[in-house]
């Protein structure tokens, strides 16, 4: 009965005034400390400065890890992680997109897959969709829950961490090591703008050992046959 009443009472609020109160969504900070589970970023963004940053832009997009999530982090990792203010900013921002990106929240799952999207330092954050395990990931990290609306835009909860990338794909192909034949060859091929300038490619990139394999008048083949190579 007094549930009833009350629910009632909301009702009469809500039609005599144009605005109801209660179908407003509160601010980042406040809806996802009325939702709980969200401890950790919220500290985290304010302890960085970065919290007050996105409760005053216009439109934000956060990915946004849950403390069950974070507590899945080794804590000698979040210990290091969190002692680099660096880092820290640059992994939190990349878990911040500052622009309108509408589709994004909008049902429609196709028209997420592959979308690609600009986290707030210029970084790409690509959404795919698994229809068979029924999931939508950010940075291959899954979306637990989608388009939690706050006052200037929504959250997603995601289940993990994403990690910023260390540069395209020619770039960490150079840096881990063991793709040096892969490297020379794209090179030779002239194919290296190419990959580099794709926002969407996907290298099945064979290491050195693969190649290594290789009978050796294939590769001599290869390297004096360029349009072959390519
Ligand atoms: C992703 O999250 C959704 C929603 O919680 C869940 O139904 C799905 O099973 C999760 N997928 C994976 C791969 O964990
Ligand atoms: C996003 O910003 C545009 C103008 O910059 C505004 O028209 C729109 O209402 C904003 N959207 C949200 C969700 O605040
Ligand atoms: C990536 O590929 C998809 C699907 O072909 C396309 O819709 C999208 O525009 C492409 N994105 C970029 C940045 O090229």
């Amino acid at each position: 009965m007094r549930m009833l009443a009350s629910l009632g009472a909301l009702a009469l609020l809500c039609f005599g005034s144009v605005m109801c109160q209660d179908t407003m969504p509160g601010d980042l900070e406040a809806e996802l400390t009325k939702r709980g589970g969200f401890t950790q970023i919220l500290a985290l963004l304010k302890g960085a400065g970065l919290l007050d940053t996105l409760k005053m832009a216009d439109n934000i997009t956060v990915f946004a890890p849950t403390d069950d999530a974070i507590a899945r982090i080794p804590a000698d990792t979040l210990a290091a992680v969190t002692g680099n203010p660096t880092e820290l900013q640059k992994i939190l921002g990349y878990h911040a997109v500052l622009k309108d990106v509408t589709a994004l929240h909008r049902n429609g799952i196709n028209r997420l897959q592959d979308k690609v999207v600009m986290s707030s330092n210029n970084l790409p954050i690509r959404i795919n969709v698994y229809k068979s395990v029924h999931s939508i990931a950010a940075e291959g990290v899954n979306i637990t829950e989608r388009a939690i609306r706050v006052s200037n835009g929504y959250v997603h909860a995601i289940d993990g961490v994403m990690m910023p990338p260390t540069g395209d794909i020619v770039e960490i192909a150079v840096a881990d090591g063991s793709f040096t034949t892969l490297v020379s060859l794209l090179t030779s091929a002239g194919l290296v703008d190419a990959i580099k300038s794709d926002m969407n490619i996907t290298v099945f990139a064979p290491n050195d050992a693969a190649f290594a394999k290789l009978d050796p008048q294939v590769t001599a083949y290869l390297t004096s046959h360029p349009e072959d190579l390519k």
